[in-house]
């Protein structure tokens, strides 16, 4: 297979694509698809487009699909990604723990989308940075859930190359990774034990027994169009705990997208903490 998809392949799996996790793949992308598309046809000796997206609509959930769907997928993340979220995060942190009737409960945080683990750890090292060891008594618990189980074995791994490390401190590098004898860096092993990695679409209800005070749900959106985007938006609210921020990617906008949260600067928002009251005219 050394030829792009045709326009009518790429619909064909354009709409399988959608169907299954939201994504929306623009025609301009149509090189990009047929790329990743091929190597997953080569790796299975599959001999045409079409042969392998009929394998792929009647196998259903099967192992070549959550493949196919690994093989779709971008999932670019490195740690501190975009250090204005890191402060916010940073002083909602502050102060939850001034506050003595938040501070002894647990403190539950989901991120969406996690990628290899970048973001999920990096709420760990704050965590650590503002509460001190042990997170000054404070149970945490960080759910990492994304499509792919390609990278959610790499994010239980937690070993890094310099890329995903390029925007962190060097003492913070020191403090919390191993360098390996593979130019790797490994996460500190006891703090990786604190995040539960899982698969999850987000184009389904997460099902949890309670719900999350912080939500970081950044760089995936920008993959999904208008009703993908308010599905998701509306699986995400459910899930939070009234008050809850949620952080979005930086160029993702939510304009003229319907959902219950309210704005809080740029990318950031939060889920009301009482809920809204009409007023009859
Ligand atoms: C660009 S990465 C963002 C990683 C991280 N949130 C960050 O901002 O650095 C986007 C991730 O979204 C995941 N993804 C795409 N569609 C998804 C879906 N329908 N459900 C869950 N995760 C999805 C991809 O597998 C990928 O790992």
């Amino acid at each position: 297979m050394d030829r792009d998809l045709t326009p009518d392949e790429f619909q064909r799996f354009h709409d399988l694509i959608y169907k299954v996790a939201g994504i929306h793949y623009p025609k301009e992308k149509i090189e990009l698809l047929s790329n990743r598309i091929r190597k997953r046809v080569r790796a299975i000796n599959c001999h045409s487009y079409d042969a392998y997206l009929q394998q792929l609509q009647q196998a259903g959930e099967s192992t070549e699909q959550q493949a196919f769907l690994d093989s779709i997928t971008t999932n670019e993340t490195y740690f501190f990604r975009c250090q204005r979220h890191w402060d916010y995060f940073k002083s909602w942190v502050q102060q939850r723990h001034a506050d003595p009737a938040r501070r002894g409960q647990p403190l539950r945080i989901w991120s969406a989308a996690a990628s290899t683990g970048a973001e999920a750890y990096t709420i760990l090292i704050v965590l650590q940075q503002v509460l001190g060891p042990g997170f000054g008594g404070t149970q945490v618990e960080v759910l990492g859930t994304d499509l792919s189980m390609h990278v959610l074995a790499e994010a239980r791994a937690g070993l890094y190359r310099n890329y995903a490390l390029a925007q962190t401190a060097p003492d913070v590098v020191n403090k919390f990774f191993t360098r390996t004898e593979r130019e790797q860096f490994e996460f500190d092993k006891n703090l990786r034990k604190l995040v539960r990695f899982q698969r999850h679409n987000l184009m389904e209800p997460l099902k949890v027994s309670q719900p999350f005070e912080f939500i970081f749900l950044r760089n995936v959106m920008i993959y999904f169009d208008q009703p993908s985007r308010e599905k998701v938006l509306q699986h995400v609210f459910a899930v939070a705990q009234p008050g809850c921020p949620l952080i979005v990617g930086e160029s993702e906008s939510l304009l003229n997208t319907q959902h219950g949260f309210q704005y809080v600067k740029p990318s950031i928002f939060q889920k009301p903490v009482a809920p809204l009251v009409r007023s009859k005219a």
